[in-house]
């Protein structure tokens, strides 16, 4: 058997993670370098399907330094975050053995071998999705596959949020705390699964994605300046949010959308003229606003509107909406005729123009699973002989 440091072998593990949206926000570090934060958050794991990180990570004798590939375009591992989650994940590496290529590597031997990581998000990067948290979740979570590492969730929900604040929630599916936590070394800084995805599934998610170019201003810094310069932050830590925090989990718990959506906070109109909310909304750090729906019913209703006032810049329907694309025909709205002819929403004081172009397209989604290991081995994004991304 080819031991650790012989021959030309790669091995690889191939990983898919969620992205997550929180509804309860995390804003604000007490601690920059391990990423601890100032308040608890929750949040809901979108489906995998329509928006995640695809990481494959491959290793072998062969490569002289760690390397990584994002989208196609090779990127710099040497930044703390990146450094953090290999060193964590490289400390708690174990034996493995693939009986089938005779390859055996020894705990000890992990220390002196090279990564390749290459990873693909199926939705738009650094433009307000979380990409950041599905990218390092699944960082993480493959890392530890190919190492064969036995923590269990919570303890990688930790080294993941190393790498990423949020992406400590992407460990799981379905709702998700992130508790803020009290040590200093940040130990109990970790996410715990509230409900799984089916507990709550006929919530819809509807993404209105603005405007998928990259950020102007980052979260790291952007809740720097807010930690530095706003009296009310902590305010909002050690007040609000603890109250809203405990309603949440009792909406959640119970499945009750008018407390979900009234925490939360055309929608507003919509929610007051039927005088009990029909929709929720919540927006990241970017422009792009997240509609949450109670029901297919109140779906299709709201989808009606929204494109009502943002019709397709060009004619196509159909990449105008992604992800679940079979919400269109629940609307009744098969062809752009059909978006034509679409009868003004009723309620009152809404704007009598209409905003063709100023969303990018739509995004349906709904609650989705954790991370998960991409067996089909034709998927693995790095090619099993040159240890290179496909394509490269
Ligand atoms: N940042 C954004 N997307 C990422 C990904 N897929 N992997 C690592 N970092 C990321």
């Amino acid at each position: 058997m080819a031991a650790a440091e012989e021959g030309q072998w790669v091995l690889m593990a191939t990983g898919r993670s969620p992205t997550n949206i929180a509804v309860i926000k995390y804003w604000g570090k007490r601690d920059e370098a391990l990423i601890l934060p100032v308040n608890d958050s929750i949040s809901v794991t979108l489906d995998p399907d329509h928006l995640s990180a695809t990481t494959t990570v491959a290793v072998s004798p062969s490569f002289p330094s760690d390397r990584m590939w994002l989208n196609g375009k090779e990127i710099s591992l040497s930044g703390g975050r990146f450094q953090s989650c290999l060193r964590e994940i490289r400390k708690r590496a174990q034996d493995v053995e693939d009986e089938k290529k005779g390859i055996r590597i020894k705990k000890e031997d992990w220390g002196k071998l090279h990564v390749h990581i290459a990873s693909y998000n199926n939705f738009p990067t650094a433009a307000g999705l979380a990409s950041s948290a599905a990218g390092l979740a699944c960082f993480v979570f493959t890392l530890g596959k190919l190492m064969n590492v036995k923590e269990d969730h919570g303890e990688l929900s930790s080294i993941a949020r190393q790498g990423s604040g949020s992406a400590c929630r992407s460990i799981y599916g379905g709702f998700v705390k992130w508790c803020m936590g009290k040590n200093n070394d940040g130990s109990d800084s970790i996410a715990v699964q509230l409900a799984d995805e089916a507990h709550w599934n006929d919530l819809v998610i509807i993404i209105a994605v603005v405007s998928s170019k990259q950020k102007e201003t980052s979260s790291t810094s952007g809740m720097r300046d807010s930690v530095e310069t706003s009296p009310l932050l902590q305010y909002r830590a050690q007040t609000v949010v603890p109250e809203r925090v405990l309603k949440m989990e009792e909406a959640i718990k119970s499945r009750n959308f008018e407390s979900f959506a009234r925490i939360i906070s055309l929608v507003e109109k919509w929610n007051q003229s039927e005088g009990t909310p029909r929709v929720a909304y919540t927006f990241d750090a970017g422009p792009n606003a997240v509609l949450i729906a109670p029901n297919r019913k109140n779906a299709t209703i709201l989808l009606q509107k929204l494109l009502y006032y943002f019709p397709p810049q060009d004619n196509d329907l159909s990449s105008y909406m992604v992800g679940d694309k079979s919400i269109l025909s629940d609307a009744g709205l098969k062809s752009i005729e059909d978006v034509e002819a679409l009868p003004a929403p009723a309620e009152t004081k809404m704007p009598s123009q209409k905003f063709k172009g100023d969303v990018s397209y739509f995004i349906c989604s709904r609650l989705g699973a954790g991370p998960k290991v991409v067996t089909d081995e034709s998927l693995a994004l790095i090619d099993s002989v040159t240890g290179l991304p496909k394509g490269v």
